[in-house]
């Protein structure tokens, strides 16, 4: 008899390298990111956080220099294969950005946009219910149900930012990546999103990249911290940020560099 298996993964990376051309800006990264939890990166300024990030749903591809090596898996499935659809990906494997990207569209169409090309809605009134549902999981429906046609770029920062996470949502993500997602946002606005975060939790993974420690304490169950292009510590963030086991670590959660 086999032993059982342990527990799948959502995603996982093996031994994950990116380059721009000569520089080596992650050096060999291996994480498991799981259903239901937050896991947060965090570490100085140029460690490599948003281009780890970036491998998750291949939004490296878009930059010319750059190139991965190493595994990373959906499901067990690898998405840097050739079979992987990576508009199929993208939709799997959502992402929001630090600075809010609404498109130039109304607050419907922002929300709809997605649904539509990926032929999720049957007809209009299913469109309409998806777009209220990501609306209302996204804590937004409340302040634009009755301006639904308003150009989404006329929403508050806070409200645009929630507006992308709302178009994430539409087309039904597996794991949601925030590289930053409220760094630019007050602080009531940046509260809405962090409990937003925790609202969502139960439903996806979700990898938040953030600057503030004190943040990714509140938000997160996991905390990765990474230096000069290395993982130099993944556990749970109570005891990462209570007992560290690494001195780099320790330096850093103390402030003594980043
Ligand atoms: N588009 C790019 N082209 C070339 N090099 C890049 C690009 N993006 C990042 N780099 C380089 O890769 C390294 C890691 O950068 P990255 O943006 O991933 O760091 P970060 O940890 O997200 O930093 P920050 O906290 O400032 O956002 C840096 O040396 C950076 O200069
Ligand atoms: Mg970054």
């Amino acid at each position: 008899m086999t032993a059982p298996s342990p527990a799948p993964h959502k995603m996982s990376a093996r031994d994950v390298s990116v380059f721009y051309g000569d520089n080596h800006a992650v050096r060999g990264v291996s994480i498991d990111i799981d259903m239901d939890k937050v896991t947060a990166f965090i570490g100085p300024s140029g460690c490599g956080k948003s281009t780890f990030l970036r491998t998750f749903n291949r939004m490296n591809d878009t930059i010319a220099s750059a190139r991965v090596t190493g595994e990373i898996t959906l499901d067990g499935e690898d998405i840097y294969s050739p079979n992987m659809d990576v508009v199929q990906l993208r939709a799997r494997v959502g992402m929001v950005f630090q600075k809010p990207n609404p498109f130039p569209k109304s607050i419907f169409e922002n929300v709809a946009y997605g649904p539509r090309i990926h032929g999720l809605a049957s007809s209009k009134t299913d469109l309409e219910g998806i777009v209220e549902r990501s609306l209302k999981r996204a804590g937004l429906w409340e302040e634009v149900k009755d301006r639904l046609s308003d150009s989404g770029t006329a929403l508050s920062g806070g409200q645009q930012q929630r507006l992308c996470i709302a178009r994430a949502i539409a087309v039904d993500p597996e794991v949601i990546l925030m590289d930053e997602p409220a760094s630019a946002l007050d602080p009531i606005a940046t509260a809405k999103i962090e409990e937003l975060i925790h609202e969502l939790r139960g439903r996806y993974a979700i990898v938040i990249v953030t600057h503030n420690m004190q943040q990714a304490a509140r938000v997160s169950q996991r905390t990765a911290f990474f230096h000069l292009g290395h993982l130099v510590e993944y556990g749970e963030t109570d005891n990462l940020f209570t007992a560290p086991r690494e001195e780099r670590t320790k330096d850093y959660i103390t402030g003594r560099y980043g």
